[in-house]
């Protein structure tokens, strides 16, 4: 079983569904709203641990209203939570509008998460001690660079999703094994992804695909009846560094199935597949 530590973003996401988007100046009626657990970090460390690694989860919350069912959603997960910090404050909120082809849009506002900037001795050896580092750019970028060259230093492999997109110093790239990216952000980050010896692009529907010193491949779509992408891409991403031991490609499977199933339902932590669940498509799949 995969030891992984998420140094990442925890927030409460408020989901508005319509039929379509309003254009600037326009109010529209939505079909429905819910509130759902989420932020980057949480959701993979969520998709990580329900495909089968055991997960530990370095983040911050605030003292407000939403803290308490952040950390619950995680402790139900499985993930430990010993090194989730409450800090005074808001947490982190973000709100997602989806429409009925399933396609968000999403503003964070990080709330807590800006204020994960320091690292215990405890979260490094928590750190040092695991198989996979997972981070995303959701919290300070000091901090994920702070954790990546700790990783780094013990041999820890170091799988970045470098989401929200920003420029990135080639010291924090020199720090990455493994990038996992949408096709978007492929194109933006462009050549800042040479160095990275493992990269997967995630592309929607159509699959992902795969190059590094295994060769390139490209791993098939599955197809779903999607309902809300959200969290789609933390699921893939969860789920590829639990069976990232068992080779790209095979953690490529896992990815796809999990990912795809992630679209099925609303919400993204709530839409996160068990393992069972992904063993079954897999097995449908051949
Ligand atoms: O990737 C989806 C996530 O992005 C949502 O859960 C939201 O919190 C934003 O961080």
């Amino acid at each position: 079983m995969a030891r992984i530590v998420v140094v990442g973003s925890i927030s409460m996401d408020q989901v508005t569904v319509t039929e379509r988007r309003p254009e600037p100046g326009e109010t529209v009626l939505g079909r429905g709203f819910e509130m759902v657990p989420g932020g980057k970090g949480a959701n993979q460390a969520i998709a990580a641990a329900r495909a089968g690694a055991e997960v530990g989860f370095v983040g911050a919350v605030g003292n407000d209203l939403f803290a308490g069912r952040l950390r619950e959603v995680l402790d139900a997960a499985g993930v430990d939570t010993t090194r989730l910090r409450t800090t005074d404050g808001p947490s982190g909120i973000a709100t997602i509008i989806v429409d009925t082809s399933g396609e968000n849009s999403i503003i964070v506002v990080p709330g807590a998460n800006a204020r994960l900037t320091e690292l215990t001795d405890a979260d490094l050896a928590a750190i040092a001690a695991a198989d996979v580092l997972l981070c995303q750019l959701e919290i300070p970028i000091e901090t994920v660079l702070a954790a990546a060259r700790h990783a780094r230093a013990h041999d820890t492999t170091v799988l970045l999703n470098p989401s929200p997109v920003q420029w990135l110093s080639p010291e924090l790239w020199a720090c990455v094994d493994i990038a996992v990216v949408n096709e978007g952000e492929a194109e933006q980050l462009g050549s800042a992804l040479e160095p990275v010896a493992h990269v997967v692009t995630t592309r929607g529907g159509a699959g992902a695909r795969y190059r590094g010193p295994d060769g390139e491949f490209a791993s098939p779509g599955v197809t779903v009846d999607v309902v809300d992408t959200t969290g789609a891409g933390d699921t893939f991403t969860g789920a590829l560094a639990a069976h990232w031991h068992e080779g790209p490609r095979t953690a490529l499977a896992w990815a796809g199935a999990a990912g795809a199933l992630a679209t099925t339902k609303l919400g993204a932590s709530a839409s996160i597949p068990h393992r069972a669940e992904i063993e079954h498509l897999l097995a449908r799949q051949g």
